[in-house]
């Protein structure tokens, strides 16, 4: 069996390596830390070739974007299996509107929400005065996770909506609009992989949005993550499963949508139970470094089975005990106006520990064959243990030798996970 990844960041690298174990894998463009031969004696490789040209028996598209323009379909037209919703599917993630009216017809707990276009700013100003002290104002399109702000200042709420509808800072994908009330309570991602009918839900993770320890600064693509959630445990994910993933599918099937591929529900576990934040249309990135990895059941087959629309033979996914911690570092800079080109030394020597994985999130090597910094997010390093406080320990044991100028590491990673909820 031959598996093409798309994609090039820390998820693809984690997927790849976890495909690895049970077939070979071609990933495009992938990374540099991607290649050479996996321990399970299956081939790692990477090719710039577009997927399209790469025979393979599983194509696996990681990143929403090429989702979004139809690179599932694409393939599905010329015959090949793929996990990853086709463009209709992928709306949910491409437009926040949409999301919001299949969560509302599907009647799923989620934020009180509207939205407006770019001539309907008086209805925007006005809607916005009759949320009660907290304003998350969200552009419809996809905006690299920056399109979202989350404030108790009205007038900022304002300014923002403003900003967004003229076209002034996110372009076209501000000049439609979400404004919701905000949830409280604590936010966890729920990964459920879907055959377009069924779903099997994977191991809970928390995953850290803000760039500075202590939640502190602007919201990034994730700084970290852990898994399990011991606060979240199988009871919960049935109510997530039956109140929010399962409504939902059955919604786009309503819709005519056969969505075959994962659902990322972020959730918010408040007072009055789980409710949806958002859904995302591919596995998150950093939670998947830290959920895949602990997965015992065959991925290959779980992906094959959910591509051909047929869940129904799988068996609940088998999970390790041990529990998983991911540290991101990310660029200086980041993520406002990451800087590239850091050295970026200690990557084999953090590989060696037992019980770590170091992925590439944005490497590249230059003219000398020196690894540098290419991106927002640079390096993840995950490590499994027994218990989130041994594997913590050991994921910033292997993250103190590695170095880059200005790297920026976030110091609470599973500092304190979620043990209870109301805590
Ligand atoms: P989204 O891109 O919709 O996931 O939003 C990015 C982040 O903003 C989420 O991960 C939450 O931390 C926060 N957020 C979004 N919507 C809400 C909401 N209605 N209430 C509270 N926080 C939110
Ligand atoms: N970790 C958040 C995301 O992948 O969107």
């Amino acid at each position: 069996m031959k598996v093409c990844i798309v994609g090039s960041g820390a998820r693809e690298h984690a997927l790849a390596v976890t495909v690895a174990r049970s077939a070979d894998v071609v990933v495009t463009p992938g990374n540099p830390g991607i290649d050479g031969l996996a321990r399970s004696g299956h081939s790692l490789s990477t090719t710039p070739a577009p997927p399209e040209e790469i025979e393979a028996d599983l194509f696996v598209v990681g990143p929403e974007a090429p989702l979004v323009d139809g690179l599932a379909d694409r393939l599905r037209t010329k015959g090949k299996l793929v996990f990853g919703p086709g463009a209709d599917g992928a709306r949910l993630e491409g437009s926040k509107r949409y999301m919001k009216e299949i969560a509302t017809a599907a009647s799923v707990p989620t934020a009180r929400w509207a939205s407006f276009g770019a001539w309907e700013l008086p209805q925007a100003r006005e809607f916005l005065q009759r949320l009660h002290g907290q304003y998350v104002v969200k552009t419809d399109g996809i905006a690299a996770g920056k399109g979202v702000l989350v404030t108790t200042d009205l007038a900022e709420a304002q300014a923002d909506v403003e900003a967004k509808l003229s076209g002034t800072s996110f372009g076209d994908a501000g000049r439609r609009v979400v404004i919701e009330e905000a949830l409280t309570g604590h936010e966890i991602s729920l990964f459920a992989l879907c055959d377009g009918k069924r779903i099997v839900p994977l191991s809970p993770a928390q995953d850290y949005k803000r760039i500075g320890t202590g939640d502190t600064g602007p919201n990034t693509g994730g700084m970290g993550a852990y898994s399990p959630v011991p606060a979240v445990g199988t009871a919960l994910v049935g109510t997530i499963v039956d109140r929010i993933v399962e409504p939902t599918l059955a919604a786009l099937r309503r819709d005519g949508v056969d969505y075959r591929g994962v659902l990322y529900a972020g959730l918010m576990i408040g007072s009055e139970g789980p409710r949806l934040i958002e859904f995302n249309v591919r596995f998150g990135d950093p939670e998947t470094q830290v959920v895949l990895p602990r997965l015992e059941t065959d991925l290959v087959d779980l992906l094959a089975a959910a591509a051909g629309g047929d869940l129904s033979a799988v068996a609940e996914p088998r999970v390790s005990p041990d529990a998983g911690v991911c540290v991101v570092a990310a660029a200086p800079g980041y993520p406002a106006a990451p800087e590239a080109g850091g050295l970026i030394t200690g990557v084999p020597e953090a590989g060696t520990l037992e019980d770590v994985i170091v992925f590439h999130a944005g490497t590249r090597v230059d003219d000398e064959g020196n690894l540098r910094a290419a991106g927002g997010r640079v390096i993840c390093v995950s490590a499994f243990g027994a218990g989130l406080e041994t594997a913590r320990r050991l994921a910033y044991r292997a993250m103190d030798r590695i170095h880059f100028d200005g790297m920026q590491v976030r110091s609470d990673i599973a500092a304190q996970p979620l043990v209870a909820l109301g805590s």
